[in-house]
């Protein structure tokens, strides 16, 4: 590769993480609300601001009447924790697990709580498993968007509108870029750090009336602590749902998260908010396209994500370098634009195969991803000089 001038052009924003992600154009902190602050999280002005931000998130997200939307602790592992451990065991469970937050649940599920009727479906990263063999007689986990791989579902066709198992979904980089097929999902959750550029900490758990019927029918056979505990003598601790949250949450996270749904609001809504990150996912395939350094680890449109688009880096003098050297390589291009101020965070989760993950949500700016792409290759031609034989 042939050295190439530094690109004139910078991102006006820099953040590209796969989360925490950046923060909304135009965020400030001195937009939020902070007169809750300093106040019991229980009192009417508390209270009030966590019941805003559930009310905003079910309309925003188009959540199904009778479905219920609660703030719980732990982000959004804890979302799903508390969801497995309150749900399952009353039925066998499918895992799907195609990168490393599936597999993270799949380990839970065998190894945690030691299901004994448990199937792990599995694929490579870059590929998804064959979703025809799920047997939704029985309880279904699954991921809506490898964040770690950037294969998502390509919908939610494959999933029976009459099941008899539970389907549970983690969707927290799903969740505000792309469609959730509702009437196919009993369980969703999310982390407000994702797609809308909030802060960790908290989780949102979505249950929907079938979800609720099973925790008011089912005792797991497991010990359940405070923090995952969503019924009360077999009834649903209702007031989880109205903004009663189940210990102390951080109300600066939540008038964050409330400044978050007000600007989704102002753009024009869930359509806008999609519009923004499949508009960023075709800036990157009409870059990919033309670059012939890169590629995408999702070799299937159909199951590509259009928040963590993960990217192997397929440059002729770094195919010919050994696993090793393409990780020393790997690290050098995202040090580069880390140095430079250009990108943050580029480099591809810990697990995953040595590659860019650049994050294209919806507070991404699809100017920004058009003024990084020529520093990668700019960066891919500096590190060809230090690593090509
Ligand atoms: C698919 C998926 N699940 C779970 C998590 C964990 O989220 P949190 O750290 O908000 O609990 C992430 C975070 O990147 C994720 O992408």
């Amino acid at each position: 590769m042939t050295a190439i001038a530094k690109p004139a052009t910078r991102p006006a924003n820099p953040n590209f993480s796969s989360g925490p992600c950046a923060k909304r154009p135009g965020y400030s902190l001195a937009a939020l609300a902070t007169d809750c602050l300093g106040r019991s999280h229980r009192a009417k002005i508390g209270k009030a601001r966590l019941k805003e931000a559930i009310d905003r998130s079910k309309a925003l997200l188009g959540v199904p009447e009778g479905y219920l939307l609660g703030i719980v602790p732990a982000s959004d592992t804890g979302a799903v924790e508390m969801a497995l451990w309150s749900l399952l065991g009353a039925r066998g469970v499918d895992v799907l697990a195609w990168e490393s937050f599936g597999s993270g649940w799949a380990t839970d599920i065998v190894k945690q709580l030691k299901l004994k009727d448990a199937r792990v479906l599995e694929a490579p990263y870059g590929e998804i498993p064959d979703l025809k063999q799920v047997d939704f007689s029985r309880d279904v986990v699954f991921t809506w968007n490898g964040t770690t791989s950037g294969v998502c579902v390509p919908n939610g066709d494959w999933i029976p509108a009459d099941r008899a198992g539970l389907t549970i979904c983690d969707a927290t980089s799903a969740a505000f870029a792309m469609d959730l097929a509702w009437d196919k999902l009993d369980v969703v959750t999310y982390s407000w750090q994702k797609v809308m550029g909030g802060e960790g900490a908290h989780g949102v758990l979505i249950l929907s009336p079938r979800a609720v019927a099973r925790l008011e029918s089912h005792a797991p056979a497991w010990p359940m602590p405070k923090i995952f505990r969503m019924t009360k003598g077999g009834k649903l601790i209702a007031g989880i749902f109205e903004g009663e949250t189940i210990n102390t949450p951080s109300m600066l996270v939540v008038e964050d998260a409330i400044d978050g749904l007000k600007w989704g609001e102002a753009i024009g809504g869930l359509p806008a908010l999609i519009g923004r990150s499949k508009a960023n996912l075709a800036a990157v395939a009409a870059w990919v396209e033309a670059s012939g350094n890169v590629a995408f680890l999702a070799a299937d449109p159909a199951v590509r994500s259009s928040t963590s688009v993960c990217l192997r880096i397929t440059a002729p003098w770094f195919a010919k370098l050994s696993a090793e050297a393409q990780a020393k390589a790997q690290k050098a291009v995202v040090g580069l634009l880390d140095k430079e101020g250009v990108a943050y965070d580029l480099g591809a989760y810990r697990d995953a195969p040595p590659g860019l993950r650049i994050w294209a949500g919806a507070t991404v700016e699809t100017a920004d991803l058009e003024a990084l792409f020529p520093w990668i290759e700019w960066a891919l031609a500096e590190a060809a000089k230090d690593f090509a034989a």
